[in-house]
């Protein structure tokens, strides 16, 4: 069975931390897309792992991962990270496969990824990770693939110093690579993750571009990005935050702008350490925006969402949800695809009561209080898509679901 796992926002929304929970029970992790400006942090006990490159099911023992085609690597951290992991006691070695077909990102891409965007008049906040670089070169037929490395042409017309830099990496990544279609036949009826990075609205076609990433991180980015056909897909989830973040910059119809908001939004990012992994930029914070997510549901085929960090708004007072937008003075309920349209749009915001009682202590749907229930309800009824699980805190054991994720309907 190939379950693909996504995000539902602007990124961030604690996929890596869903990756590494369903990980118990997948037999293979595939991410499919993106490269080091994804970051994520997963909780085990007192240790913590950022994880970059790397699919967190790495840290459950036993299980391999992959990094796929549609990933952009640059080695150098890939192997930053490995080192990394090892210093946390964990064997990883032939437990970490990368397909031939992925592209690599070249010492030079990070500079020129950060001076384009600093001369662009409109930036858009990369995390200066090379991405850009290494999809548009890939996209213009000019990038770097790591089979590339043992063509003898190919390798031959790279300049010197980047051959020197890549000489090293070559050996390391020699016992990894695989080609990944042939790899994926054969592992044929296991129970395989394929991870997403950044968010729905992050991704090249469907996000809020030109403000948005360069690879795809919506769900049919699963099949091409790792190298199985799309009948194959048989279930997309997508995890969602009880309010919205985005890092960088882009329009952000819910963002809490005004003095009073600007409180609240302070309160969230405290309590949901909303900083970004890759960069340590405070996360922009905004209202839930169910516009936005009924989108995500639709261009994703969602089978069921996972909402993470209800439990932030345990003892507030109301919760803010954004229902539609205003657009020149007319309501609208769709996600507009221009930047300039969702710069203009007012959000129509609807307080909800918050629940008594706790919903951080819950360890089962029966025990989310009634409020918070009626809440999910609300979600659930606008967006058509149904709330699988709950992340209710950092831990793997603050996460439980109400429809088993390996299970097809
Ligand atoms: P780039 O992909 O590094 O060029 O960044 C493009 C935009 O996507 C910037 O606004 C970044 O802040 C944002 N971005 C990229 N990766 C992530 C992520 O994993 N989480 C959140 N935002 C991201």
């Amino acid at each position: 069975m190939n379950l693909v796992v996504v995000g539902a926002q602007w990124g961030d929304e604690g996929k890596g931390k869903m990756v590494d929970y369903f990980s118990d029970e997948a037999e293979l992790v595939v991410r499919f897309s993106g490269g080091a400006n994804a970051g994520h942090t997963v909780k085990i006990g007192s240790k913590t792992f950022a994880l970059h490159l790397i699919p967190a099911g790495i840290i459950s023992s036993g299980k391999s991962v992959v990094l796929g085609n549609g990933m952009v690597i640059d080695p150098a951290s890939m192997f930053e990270e490995l080192a990394a992991i090892s210093a946390q006691s964990i064997e990883w070695e032939g437990r970490v496969f990368v397909s031939d077909r992925a592209h690599l990102v070249l010492p030079g891409y990070k500079s020129e990824d950060q001076s384009v965007d600093d001369m662009r008049s409109r930036p858009i906040g990369t995390t200066g990770r090379g991405i850009g670089v290494a999809y548009e070169k890939k996209a213009s037929r000019d990038g770097v693939r790591v089979v590339d490395l043992w063509d003898s042409v190919i390798w031959d017309s790279m300049s010197k110093s980047d051959r020197a830099w890549l000489e090293p990496f070559k050996e390391w990544l020699a016992p990894m690579k695989i080609n990944l279609a042939a790899f994926m036949l054969k592992n044929e009826g296991r129970k395989i993750l394929l991870e997403g990075a950044q968010g729905t609205l992050l991704d090249l076609d469907h996000g809020t571009y030109p403000y948005v990433s360069s690879g795809v991180s919506v769900s049919s980015g699963a099949s091409i990005g790792s190298a199985i056909g799309p009948r194959r897909i048989d279930k997309c989830l997508g995890v969602f935050k009880a309010y919205q973040t985005r890092v960088g910059n882009g329009p952000f119809p819910t963002e809490m702008r005004k003095d009073d908001e600007v409180v609240l939004a302070n309160k969230l990012r405290e309590l949901g350490h909303e900083y970004g992994v890759t960069t340590g930029r405070p996360r922009r914070i905004g209202y839930l925006d169910l516009v936005a997510l009924r989108y995500a549901g639709w261009i994703n085929s969602l089978d069921g969402f996972i909402l993470s960090h209800l439990n932030l708004y345990d003892g507030f007072e109301s919760v803010g949800l954004c229902t539609a937008y205003e657009l020149d003075g007319e309501q609208i309920d769709y996600f507009p695809s221009s930047a300039a349209e969702l710069e203009r749009v007012t959000p129509l915001i609807e307080n909800f009561d918050v629940w008594d009682g706790k919903v951080s202590e819950a360890r089962n749907w029966e025990e989310i209080p009634d409020g918070a229930k009626k809440l999910v309800e609300v979600i659930e009824e606008y967006t058509g898509v149904a709330i699988h699980g709950f992340s209710v805190g950092p831990l793997r054991s603050e996460t439980f679901m109400r429809t088993d994720a390996w299970t097809v309907s």
